[in-house]
């Protein structure tokens, strides 16, 4: 049977501020989505959060970008939107960058990951959600997954896996896209993908069989909104075992909490802190920034799940580090490389501070 996964978010208020999810917003969209899979657009879903963000995982028979499944998820942010605003929610609607919906979520402020596949056997995917960082946030991560073998033995001991995978990229500000082949062309992607501001992993195959293994959002809220409004708090998903890595292999990388953009008002760097789904409260300077991992096994398209993936101790030792990394970064106030550099600044006021001291610079002799 081919299944369709949608992952679908939005951040539509946030409580308290922008650190979690108020309760109600999430019993709206389960509302919403239990009378989509009564009317059979849906074959099952999930509605989670992390953070301040409000994830819709749904499974279907539509196909990716079905017009359909977008709108029911639009309409759900947009009634989620008014629960926010009655309880005066932080930022309600933030992510809902249109007024009308025409056709796609895509452009309009949700991100948006999705896949098509045959379902196989035994179909354990997992979906990565995070919060307080921005599209790209995965560049490292699914490298390491599907073309690193110091964290994925499978890539030298399962035959199936010896072919390695294809990554393709997106030029998020050209809007172009390339495919990497791993590991003959890990060099020259490494170029590319090691700048995650610009150049994002959009999905991965595998090369035996030419099959999708991850899709991610690649949305970018400021290029969107032309102006800071929010981070875009991306979403990945992973097909495991069998010809793709296995779960724990899936899961490894997140125990280096890496550098990420995100944090205070989006405009810093800081450790993206693997943790359990009800530990996604980012506080501390707003952050530091989130990732969750919600595990499912796809069954005749119904989602048996979730398993909590991080809510798991042999990851405390990651969180440990990634609040000593926070504590240090967190010394450099101001300055950068905690703040961001300056061409990831002018979505915020930095553009309107450099207009009033224009007239204030002279030249050097
Ligand atoms: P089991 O023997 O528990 O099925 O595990 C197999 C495996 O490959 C784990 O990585
Ligand atoms: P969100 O992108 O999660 O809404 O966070 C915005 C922010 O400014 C945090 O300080
Ligand atoms: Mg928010
Ligand atoms: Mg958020």
């Amino acid at each position: 049977m081919k299944i369709t996964l949608s992952v679908i978010k939005a951040d539509i208020g946030g409580y308290v501020g922008h650190s979690s999810s108020h309760p109600d917003i999430l019993a709206e969209a389960q509302r919403c989505l239990e009378k989509a899979k009564k009317s059979g657009l849906l074959i099952d879903f999930h509605v989670t959060r992390c953070g301040d963000d409000l994830q819709l995982i749904m499974t279907h028979e539509q196909g990716v970008e079905n017009e359909r499944v977008h709108k029911l998820c639009w309409d759900t942010f947009v009634s989620g939107t008014e629960v926010a605003k009655k309880l005066g929610l932080y930022g309600a609607g933030q992510d809902l960058l249109s007024d009308a919906f025409s056709g796609n979520v895509k452009g309009m402020g949700p991100g948006v990951a999705e896949m098509q596949f045959e379902e196989r056997k035994s179909e354990p995917v997992i979906v990565f959600m995070a919060d307080k960082t921005s599209a790209g946030a995965w560049n490292m991560p699914l490298y390491r997954t599907f073309a690193d073998p110091f964290t994925t033995i499978g890539l030298v001991i399962a035959p199936n896996m010896h072919s390695g995978f294809s990554f393709e990229v997106h030029d998020v500000k050209e809007t172009k896209k390339v495919t990497f082949s791993a590991p003959e062309e890990i060099y020259d992607m490494l170029v590319f993908i090691g700048a995650p501001s610009r150049y994002i992993v959009k999905a991965v195959y595998s090369r035996e069989a030419g099959n999708i293994a991850a899709v991610t959002s690649t949305q970018k809220l400021s290029l969107i909104a032309g102006r800071y409004v929010g981070k875009d708090d991306p979403v990945c998903v992973v097909r495991c075992q069998g010809e793709f890595p296995a779960v724990g292999e899936v899961l490894e990388p997140f125990a280096l909490p890496h550098l990420v953009e995100g944090w205070m008002r989006g405009s810093h760097h800081g450790p993206l802190m693997l943790v359990s789904i009800p530990q996604s409260n980012p506080s501390r300077f707003d952050g530091p920034p989130r990732v969750v991992a919600a595990g499912f096994q796809i069954t005749g398209g119904k989602l048996v799940g979730p398993r909590d993936m991080f809510d798991d101790p042999s990851f405390d030792e990651a969180r440990r580090q990634a609040n000593r990394i926070a504590e240090y970064m967190r010394r450099h106030g101001p300055f950068e490389p905690h703040r961001l550099p300056l061409d990831e600044m002018e979505y915020t006021t930095m553009p309107q501070v450099s207009k009033k001291l224009r007239g204030r610079f002279v030249k050097l002799d």
